[in-house]
C-alpha cells in the first residue's frame, strides 16, 4: 500500500501561484465508458478522442476486449479506436470479466450483456466492487426477459446470460446514473418500447451521446419536475466519432484547493482546468463554492466535442472564508454526487454550520463515504457528523496534519491531500494508489504546481 508523505519544511507557501498554471485533467470518465460501450453496440470503428486514462476506463476496455471489440490506443495521437461487430458479436466472452473498482464498467456492462442474445458473461471486481448493489440493475434486466444470478447479497459475481429482450417502464428511484445508462444500452437492443422515469434527473450522458451513435430516443420534461425517456428497440448504432472533455469532477480537486488556498493562506494559486466538460447534471460542486462566496470563471468555451467544455477558474474570493450552506434538495445532491468528499472539506471552512442531506448513495460508494468523511477529515481537526444519510459539518478555523487512510477511495485519497496541504502541517495518506481510478495524472498535476510530496 503507497503512502503520500508531505512535509511542511519542503512546502514554502510563498512561493506558490507565481504564474497560471494550465491543468489537464484529461477525459471526462463518465463520458468515456459511455463512448466505449456505444461504440461496443455499433458495428465498425469507432474513434473516442482524449479518453480518459483513468484505471476505471481501463477496465471497460479490458472488458469489451474479452468480449471480442477490439480497442487499440493510436500510436502517438490522444485516440482509441474501438472496433466491434455489434451487438450479435458480443456473444462469446474470452473468460472471467474483471471489473476492478468500476461500478460504471460492472452496471454498464450488464446492460449489454443483458441484451446480447446467446451471451454467457462472467462478471466480477475488486474487494470494493463486490461489496456494492447489483440487484437494482439486475431487476430491470431481467424483467425485460435476460437471466442474471447474483450472489445471495445481491452482489458481484455475477452470471449474466444474454436474451432477446422486450421493452419495459422503469422508475429509476435511486437516482443512479449508471442504472439508467444500463437500461438505455439494452433498450436499444430490445424490442419494443422502453420508457425509463427519473423523477431526479441524472447526469445524461448517454441520452447525449445515443444521438451521436445514430440512435433515436426521447426526453420529455415532466410537470412539475423530472423527466421520461423513450426509446424503441431495435434499433442500430452506426460507428461514430467522439471527442471526449475533461474530467470536472478531477478538477474539482484543483479548483477546491485553489479557492481554499485564497482562504487558508491568503493567496492564489491560479490553476486554470483546460476544457471541462459543462454538464448542468455535473456542475452542482462549482454552485456550492459560487453559493459559498467564490467566483467561478468560464473561459474558451465551446461546442466542438461531445458536450460543451470550458476552461475553469475561481476567482480571487477576497480571502474571505466561504458561506455555510445547506444542501438537501435531490437535484443538487444528484449534480454534486461524486464532490460530496470534497464539498464537506470546503464547507469545513465555513463558520458556523452546514448541513448536506440526501446522502443514503454515499453508504454505497467505492466506500463507505460518509463513515470515511467524518473519521479522516476529523483526524484532521474537522467537525463532521455522519448521520444516517446526512453530512453536519461545523466550521473550523484551521485544520491539522494527520496520518489518515483512503479507505481504498479514490476521491477520499485526494480529498485527504487537499485538505492536508490546506493543514499547513505535516501529513501523510495511506492508500494512495488508489488514486489512479479516477485521476492518473493528479500526482504530476501537483507537482507541477510546485509542491513537494513523496510515495513510498
Ligand atoms: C456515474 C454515476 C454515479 C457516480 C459515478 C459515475 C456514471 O453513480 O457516482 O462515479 O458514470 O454514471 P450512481 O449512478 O451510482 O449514482
Amino acid at each position: 500500500m503507497a503512502v503520500f508523505k508531505y512535509y511542511k519544511a519542503e512546502n514554502n507557501i510563498d512561493k506558490f501561484g507565481a504564474g497560471v498554471c494550465k491543468i489537464n485533467c484529461g477525459g471526462d470518465k463518465s463520458v468515456t465508458h459511455r463512448a466505449l460501450m456505444f461504440a461496443a453496440m455499433a458495428e465498425g470503428e469507432s474513434s473516442i478522442s482524449n479518453p480518459s486514462r483513468s484505471l476505471d476506463c481501463l477496465a471497460s476496455v479490458s472488458a469489451l476486449e474479452r468480449l471480442g471489440v477490439k480497442c487499440v490506443f493510436k500510436a502517438g495521437a490522444n485516440e482509441l479506436l474501438v472496433a466491434s461487430g455489434g451487438f450479435k458479436s458480443l456473444a462469446a466472452p474470452r473468460g472471467i470479466i474483471d471489473c476492478a473498482n468500476s461500478g460504471t464498467t460492472a452496471r454498464l456492462l450488464m446492460g449489454l450483456a443483458a441484451a446480447a442474445e446467446g451471451a454467457s458473461v462472467f462478471m466480477t471486481g475488486d474487494a470494493s466492487l463486490i461489496r456494492r448493489p447489483m440487484g437494482r440493475v439486475a431487476a430491470p434486466f431481467e424483467a425485460m426477459g435476460a437471466r442474471i444470478i447474483l450472489s445471495s447479497e445481491n452482489t458481484l459475481p455475477a452470471a449474466v446470460s444474454g436474451r432477446k429482450l422486450r421493452g419495459i417502464e422503469f422508475d429509476n428511484i435511486y437516482n443512479s446514473a449508471q442504472v439508467k445508462a444500463a437500461l438505455i444500452l439494452a433498450a436499444f437492443g430490445a424490442s419494443g418500447k422502453t420508457l425509463i422515469r427519473e423523477r431526479i434527473p441524472t447526469r445524461d450522458h448517454s441520452e447525449l451521446m445515443a444521438e451521436k451513435f445514430g440512435l433515436e430516443l426521447k426526453r420529455t420534461a415532466v410537470r412539475g419536475g423530472g423527466v421520461r425517456i423513450a426509446a424503441r428497440g431495435p434499433q442500430k448504432a452506426v460507428p461514430a466519432r467522439i471527442a471526449v472533455p475533461n474530467d470536472p469532477s478531477s478538477a474539482a480537486f484543483f479548483i477546491a484547493l485553489d479557492a481554499l488556498f485564497q482562504v487558508v493562506y491568503g493567496r492564489r494559486l491560479k490553476i486554470k482546468a483546460e476544457s471541462v466538460l459543462i454538464n448542468d447534471s455535473r456542475n452542482g460542486f462549482f454552485e456550492c463554492l459560487f453559493d459559498s462566496g467564490f467566483d467561478m470563471i468560464y473561459s474558451a468555451c465551446s461546442d466542438a466535442m461531445v458536450e460543451k467544455s470550458c476552461d475553469l477558474e475561481v476567482n480571487f474570493g477576497g480571502y474571505a472564508p466561504p458561506a455555510p450552506q445547506v444542501i438537501d434538495s435531490p437535484a443538487r445532491v444528484v449534480s454534486m454526487i461524486d464532490e460530496i468528499p470534497l464539498a464537506a472539506l470546503a464547507l469545513s471552512f465555513a463558520p458556523g454550520e452546514s448541513y448536506i442531506g440526501g446522502l443514503s448513495e454515499l453508504r454505497v460508494k467505492e466506500t463507505d463515504r460518509l463513515a470515511a468523511i467524518a473519521s479522516q477529515l476529523n483526524k484532521m481537526g474537522a467537525k463532521i457528523k455522519a448521520g444516517e444519510d446526512s453530512l453536519t459539518i461545523c466550521g473550523v478555523k484551521k485544520l491539522k496534519g494527520a496520518a489518515v487512510d483512503s479507505c481504498g477511495d479514490h476521491r477520499m485519497a485526494m480529498t485527504l491531500i487537499i485538505a492536508g496541504i490546506l493543514s499547513g502541517s505535516d501529513f501523510s495518506v495511506s492508500g494512495c494508489e488508489c488514486v489512479a481510478v479516477s485521476n492518473p495524472s493528479f500526482f504530476d498535476d501537483l507537482k507541477r504546481l510546485g509542491f513537494v510530496f513523496h510515495i513510498a
